[in-house]
């Protein structure tokens, strides 16, 4: 088993996992300080390309993005998001995989559930592919977010799912958007960790998307936490630019490449 993923897994009950996406070398490169996990996360579709939801993000996207986290990347676990439709079966399953992984050579590929997965899961542990899984809310599959588990029957079909994804053979397995009760459940009942986001504190370790919790895209449901207002920093120094441009202030001597 990759280093890395068994330095993963010993966390569990231990101490807590740190995860955060990043799209690109800069903002990973600040992350691997930190982080355990770094996911290329679909969100990008939403965040960076402007898309109503993750499903029309491309394979070459993912691939192209990949590329330039992983320059970032020495010490953090890389994980990357197979866009949707990338993995319908098996044979295309594997195929894509081993495409991310050969172009990009990231440490592992994310799965959403959706109700069979687990197959496929099991299918890309079997050609040494680590997958992360990821229940609750699936944005490729689900339309309208929701908290899931919030009854004892939904918490128990949830960790029902999280079982038959642990037996497939998954590192660890994202908890999207569950109530407290049932990513405590799930938490408790499995022995690869949880990685929760919007499903409080009783996971293994927390994800957010870092354009999020950055304060750079604008998006601040509940269960993201503000660390930062990137975009107030970024204004602030674009009109100081606007203003040193045209009072001509901006270049100045001391920008001048011969003198
Ligand atoms: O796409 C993403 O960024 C994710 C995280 C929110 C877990 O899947």
């Amino acid at each position: 088993m990759n280093k890395k993923i068994k330095k993963i897994i010993i966390k569990k009950n231990k101490s807590k996992i740190v995860c955060l996406t990043a799209y690109s070398k800069s903002v990973a490169k600040i992350l691997d300080k930190f982080c355990d996990i770094i996911l290329v996360g679909d969100s990008m579709a939403n965040v960076l390309y402007g898309h109503k939801n993750t499903h029309k993000l491309s394979l070459d996207n993912m691939i192209q993005h990949t590329f330039s986290v992983r320059l970032g990347v020495k010490k953090s676990l890389l994980v990357v998001d197979m866009p949707k439709g990338t993995y319908n079966n098996p044979k295309l399953a594997k195929k894509n995989a081993k495409l991310i992984i050969n172009k990009t050579k990231c440490d592992a590929v994310k799965l959403e559930n959706n109700k069979n997965n687990h197959k496929i899961i099991k299918v890309l542990i079997k050609e040494g592919i680590p997958v992360m899984g990821h229940i609750g809310y699936t944005p490729q599959y689900k339309k309208k977010f929701r908290i899931e588990g919030a009854t004892q029957k939904e918490a128990e079909s949830l960790l029902k799912e999280a079982k038959l994804i642990e037996k497939s053979g998954a590192f660890s397995i994202v908890l999207e958007c569950l109530s407290p009760q049932a990513a405590k459940m799930i938490s408790d009942k499995i022995k690869i960790p949880t990685i929760g986001i919007g499903s409080s504190s009783h996971c293994d370790g927390q994800i957010l998307v870092t354009d999020d919790m950055l304060g750079l895209s604008g998006f601040y449901p509940k269960f993201v936490k503000k660390y930062a207002n990137i975009n107030r920093i970024i204004e602030k120094a674009v009109k100081k630019y606007t203003r040193e441009v045209k009072l001509k202030k901006f270049p100045s001597k001391t920008n001048n490449l011969n003198g």
